[in-house]
């Protein structure tokens, strides 16, 4: 093959190729190491291949170089590099030594391809396996501690009974009330998403939310919160009664988490719809309050699963849940909130499309 016909392909290959001196200097670069790491021909013929290399592994240029010299073989591998715009990409290289005619190593090729698209989808691919495994595990578990929760609780309700209990004893039995209750959430938090059976029906929203708020009322009396509620009527939708109801008292327990001193608490519901791209009916919920409000850092962070700042109290599970049951019925879930001083809180938004889901066949 001549010259100019393996310099086009060179040129045109989708792979970076580039070589070096043995003193790692640039000295060829084709359009698709342009492409990959971002530098022209032009700014990067002269310079040192450790342009390429991120600060955390100042090692790995120079040891391949090291290689070469010595004439040993650099084997293919996986690495990562430094675009000229500062992004990491993953890339797979192999590096081959180049000799002059006379048969005098003089240089290496290199050959990267990108595999940051991969290795993202591997990562991907590793956690969401993790997070069904960690799920099926904690649906199981949820389930089979269940009865016994059931029996313990009933044996705690007796004994609560028995007017031979000092006060000694009935401090502990609060305790030991205070911490089953804690278990019990846990498990109503993980099994009620997993294991929930039922077919999706009509179901009024707002009569769902007040349902859900009726729970609270001891809770909101004693902590100084006053709830303000706003219903408009026929906002009917098709869904999972018992899931939505667990989502919105997520949502109703958190925010009362957020306000330990009081404050107010907003729920709303109205016929809307869809916000996001306008053409689907359905009903709009708004959970706000003036409580504490999430740190901007925090707010990427609030649908993962585990992800609490409740360090006693909390699972983390209940937004991570509440998306996904969101997400099931084809609706989103939007978060907005502030930190400032004086005029902190956090608004829940919910969209919850009117029509039945065909996903939400259980
Ligand atoms: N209304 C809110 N105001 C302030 N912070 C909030 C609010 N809602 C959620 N957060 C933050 O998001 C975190 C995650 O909430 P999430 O409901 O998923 O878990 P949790 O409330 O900590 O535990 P649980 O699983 O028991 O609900 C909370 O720990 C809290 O820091
Ligand atoms: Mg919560």
């Amino acid at each position: 093959m001549n010259q100019a016909r393996l310099a086009a392909i060179v040129q045109s290959s989708d792979d970076a190729i580039l070589s070096k001196t043995l003193d790692g200097i640039i000295t060829s670069w084709n359009k698709g190491a342009e492409r990959l790491y971002g530098y022209t021909e032009a700014e990067a013929l002269g310079k040192h291949v450790s342009l390429l290399s991120p600060p955390e592994l100042p090692n790995d240029i120079p040891m391949i170089m090291s290689k070469l010299r010595s004439g040993d073989q650099v084997q293919h591998h996986e690495t990562t590099r430094i675009r000229k715009d500062g992004t990491r990409i993953e890339i797979s290289v192999s590096v081959s030594p180049v000799h002059d005619l006379a048969g005098n190593l003089i240089g290496a090729s290199t050959i990267a391809r990108d595999i940051t698209a991969r290795k993202v989808a591997e990562e991907t691919l590793r956690k969401t396996e993790k997070l069904a495994a960690t799920g099926r595990l904690a649906a199981s578990i949820a389930h089979e501690i269940n009865n016994p929760l059931e029996a313990v609780t009933n044996l705690l309700y007796l004994l609560r009974k028995n007017p031979s209990l000092d006060e000694k004893g009935r401090k502990h039995l609060s305790f030991a009330e205070q911490e089953l209750e804690r278990v019990a959430h846990i498990s109503k938090q993980t099994l009620g998403f997993y294991r929930q059976v039922s077919s999706p029906s009509r179901i009024d929203v707002a009569r769902t939310l007040e349902s859900a708020l009726s729970v609270y009322t001891h809770k909101l009396e004693g902590r100084n919160i006053r709830a303000e509620t706003k219903w408009e009527s026929g906002t009917e939708i098709q869904a999972l009664a018992g899931e939505i109801r667990q989502v919105f008292s997520n949502l109703i327990a958190n925010s009362i988490d957020a306000m330990p001193r009081g404050g107010t608490l907003t729920l709303k519901v109205s016929k809307s719809h869809d916000w996001g791209n306008g053409n689907r009916r359905g009903v709009r919920v708004v959970i706000a309050d003036t409580g504490s409000g999430i740190a901007p850092a925090q707010q990427s962070k609030l649908f993962e699963p585990f992800f609490t700042t409740k360090r006693d109290v909390g699972t983390g599970l209940g937004l991570w849940v509440s998306k996904s049951i969101v997400q099931k019925h084809e609706g989103f879930i939007q978060v907005r909130s502030s930190v400032r001083p004086g005029k902190s809180g956090t608004v829940f938004s919910v969209f919850l499309p009117e029509s039945k889901p065909a996903s939400v066949a259980a």
